[in-house]
C-alpha cells in the first residue's frame, strides 16, 4: 500500500519515520515543494532501515505528484507551522491556498485516496478538504484529537504518576486553544474514573494545561511540535491501513450528529480502511453540550473566512 505525505518538514517526515518503524506501509512518497529537501530527508530515513530492521521504501520527491500516483492515505502537513504568540486560526490565509492545491492534486492522481488533514488551523482545513476534493465525507479525516488526547493522558499520568498507556482519556471539539474539550470527568485510569483521585483544583489544573499542551510547547520551542503530532498521525494511518477500527477523536463533516451540521469537529470516530467508518455516539453531560455548541461556533465562524475570501 502506498502512502502520500505532503510536507517534509517537521511534522511530516516525523510521520514517515514513525510509519516506517511501525513496518506496516510498503512505501511512504514525501513530497515537498523545496528543492532536494524531501528527498534528503527520505535517503537519511532509508539509512535507519538496516539498524531499526524495516522494509518500507521512503521516496521523497519536490512537487512530483505522478509519483503519489495510486496512493491509499495521504497526509497532508504542508503550509507554515505557528510561531510563538501566534494562533491557529492566524495561519489561515497561507494554508488555506496551499492546503487546497494540494487537494486538487492528490485526487487527480489516486481518486480512491483517503486524506488525513494536520495543516492549521486544522478543523477549518480539513472542512475545506472535503468541499474542495469533492471526496466522500468518510474519506477526509482531520488529526488533533489523537494528539489532544494524548497530551491530556500524558497530564494525567504525570499527576497520577501513572502509564500513559492505562488512561483512557479524550479530547473532543476543535483543534485549537480555547475550543478543545478535554472530558475529564469520563476519564478513567483502567476504568476507574480519575476524578476520584483528584481533587477540583487538579482537574481544572489538568485541563488547563491540555488545553495550551501545543502552545506551551510553540513557546518553549520556537515552532509547533512534532514528536507527537507525527505518533498520533502515523497511528491513525495505521489504523486505516491495517483495519483495525480504533477509536480516535478526529474532526469529521456533522450532518446534524451532536446537533451540528456542516461543520469538521472533533468526535469520537471508528478509523479503519474506509476512513472515518463511523461516529461513536457520545453522551454529554450538561456543562459537556454547552462547551461542544460554543466550540461549534468558534469553529463555524472561522470557516466563513473561507467562503469571505472566494476560497470555497
Ligand atoms: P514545517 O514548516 O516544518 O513543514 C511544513 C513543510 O511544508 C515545509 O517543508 C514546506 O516546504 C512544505 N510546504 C509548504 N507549501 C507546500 C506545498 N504547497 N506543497 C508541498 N509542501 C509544501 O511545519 P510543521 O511543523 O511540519 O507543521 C506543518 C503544519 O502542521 C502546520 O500548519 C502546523 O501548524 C500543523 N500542525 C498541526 C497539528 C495538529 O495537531 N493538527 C500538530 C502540529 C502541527
Ligand atoms: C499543536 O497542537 C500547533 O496544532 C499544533 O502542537
Amino acid at each position: 500500500m502506498k502512502i502520500t505525505i505532503i510536507g517534509a518538514g517537521a511534522v511530516g517526515a516525523t510521520t514517515a519515520d514513525n510509519i516506517a518503524r511501525a513496518n506496516f506501509a510498503e512505501e511512504v512518497v514525501l513530497l515537498d515543494i523545496k528543492e532536494g529537501v524531501a528527498e534528503g530527508k527520505a535517503q537519511d530515513m532509508m539509512q535507519t532501515a538496516a539498524l531499526l530492521g524495516f522494509d518500507t521504501k521512503i521516496k521523497g520527491v519536490t512537487n512530483d505528484y505522478l509519483q503519489t500516483a495510486g496512493s491509499s492515505v495521504a497526509v497532508i502537513t504542508s503550509g507554515i507551522p505557528r510561531k510563538p504568540g501566534m494562533t491557529r486560526e492566524e495561519l489561515i490565509g497561507t494554508n488555506a491556498n496551499i492546503v487546497k492545491s494540494v487537494v486538487e492534486n492528490l485526487v487527480k492522481h489516486s481518486p480512491e485516496i483517503i486524506i488525513l488533514v494536520v495543516s492549521n488551523p486544522m478543523d477549518t482545513m480539513t472542512y475545506l478538504a472535503l468541499k474542495s476534493s469533492g471526496l466522500p465525507k468518510n474519506r477526509i479525516i482531520g488529526m488533533g484529537g489523537a494528539l489532544d488526547s494524548a497530551r491530556f493522558k500524558f497530564q494525567l499520568a504525570t499527576k497520577l504518576n501513572a502509564s500513559p498507556s492505562d488512561l483512557n482519556a479524550i479530547v473532543i471539539g476543535g483543534h485549537g486553544d480555547t475550543t478543545m474539550i478535554p472530558l475529564i470527568q469520563k476519564a478513567t485510569w483502567n476504568s476507574i474514573p480519575v476524578t476520584q483521585f483528584l481533587s477540583e483544583e487538579e482537574q481544572a489544573d489538568i485541563v488547563k494545561k491540555t488545553m495550551v499542551g501545543g502552545a506551551t510547547l510553540t513557546a518553549l520551542i520556537g515552532t509547533s511540535a512534532w514528536y507527537a503530532p507525527g505518533a498520533a498521525t502515523a497511528a491513525m494511518v495505521k489504523s486505516i491501513v491495517l483495519n483495525e477500527n480504533k477509536l480516535f477523536t478526529a474532526s469529521v463533516y456533522l450532518e446534524g450528529e451532536m446537533g451540528e451540521k456542516d461543520i469538521n469537529i472533533g468526535v469520537p470516530v471508528i478509523i479503519n480502511k474506509n476512513g472515518w467508518d463511523r461516529i461513536v455516539p457520545l453522551i454529554l453531560s450538561e456543562e459537556e453540550q454547552v462547551s461542544f455548541k460554543a466550540s461549534s461556533e468558534a469553529v463555524r465562524n472561522m470557516n466563513t473566512v473561507l467562503k469571505d475570501n472566494n476560497i470555497i
